[in-house]
């Protein structure tokens, strides 16, 4: 078997560029299941909250290890899905947009969240509406790709669009396995523009790779806007969605994914990207994967 990796990038894989980022994480020193709130958790499978946190860790150790700059916010005793921090708020410009829950019991972690955000210097915006933060609002190019349909209400859409003055499209998520956006969006090339306009196909930039996603995560309408928009993107199996491969954390080049994900990473691979497989068997008990447990902070 090869091991010159670049035997496995074709030809035209655009160069990609890594850029540094920002990020905010929480450890999952009192992640457990003790509530049902999205069909992977079941309070009767047992959770081994050591495990989740060594998992974790090489979590953590990769971003660190890529260069990344690594923030921690405190985990608190009683909220064990805080370790899903990508639902902490949004955050662009400095300005960061704070969470509404939909259910009781992650209520608290909102205030948590904005007091951190507080405590490090970032424009706080109480929200209005019910939203989960990054879990639902993806940043790629300059549009904001917004999902809705389980979780954030489609009015904080609006607040979003108002706030960062960009816009926002709405995308419908019709699977309650994948309730959150980014479980049904990975955005690879964040950098670059909407992804239309791609015709060119070449170099990096061109719209090719911006995203990836599951189709039959949307509806008829929003599927026809992502299939206009990223004509180019990756289509990923139900397989690796299935273990929310899709949950995954791009630097442009560098993209952290679900180590279980084989098709997605190949397809990456193709695409001149560089996937890196980190196993979070533990925290997919609660629903979550790689970008749940990783928050941008765009200053
Ligand atoms: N147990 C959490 C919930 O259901 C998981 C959150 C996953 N986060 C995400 N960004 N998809 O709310």
């Amino acid at each position: 078997m090869s091991t010159n990796l670049d035997a496995l990038v074709s030809p035209e894989a655009p160069v990609r560029t890594a850029l540094k980022r920002t990020i905010l994480m929480c450890k999952p020193s009192y992640f457990t299941v003790v509530y049902r709130i999205n069909p992977w958790m079941d309070p009767a499978v047992p959770t081994d909250t050591s495990l989740a946190v060594a998992q974790w860790q090489t979590l953590h150790d990769t971003y660190v290890g890529l260069g990344f700059d690594v923030h921690l916010i405190d985990p608190i005793d009683g909220l064990p899905d805080m370790v899903y921090a990508a639902n902490g708020g949004f955050v662009i410009d400095n300005i960061a947009y704070g969470a509404a829950f939909t259910y009781s019991q992650r209520q608290p972690e909102g205030p948590a969240y904005m007091d951190w955000f507080r405590d490090n210097g970032f424009d706080v915006r109480v929200p209005q509406e019910i939203n989960e933060g990054e879990g639902d609002f993806l940043l790629v190019g300059d549009v904001i790709l917004a999902g809705t349909g389980f979780r954030s209400a489609s009015n904080s859409h609006e607040e979003v669009s108002a706030l960062y003055g960009r816009p926002v499209i709405t995308l419908n998520l019709v699977n309650p396995n994948f309730y959150h956006l980014d479980t049904a969006i990975a955005v690879l090339d964040p950098s670059t523009g909407s992804g239309t306009g791609a015709g060119s196909g070449t170099g990096a930039g061109s719209g090719t790779g911006d995203i990836a996603y599951l189709p039959s995560a949307f509806d008829e309408p929003s599927l026809a806007i992502l299939r206009e928009r990223y004509p180019d993107a990756i289509i990923v199996t139900e397989e690796d969605a299935a273990i929310l491969g899709l949950n995954s954390y791009s630097d442009g080049y560098n993209v952290v994914i679900a180590a279980r994900a084989k098709d997605f990473e190949r397809q990456l691979r193709e695409r001149g990207y560089n996937p890196i497989g980190v196993d979070l068997s533990e925290l997919l008990l609660g629903g979550g994967g790689v970008k749940c447990c990783t928050l941008e902070l765009r200053r």
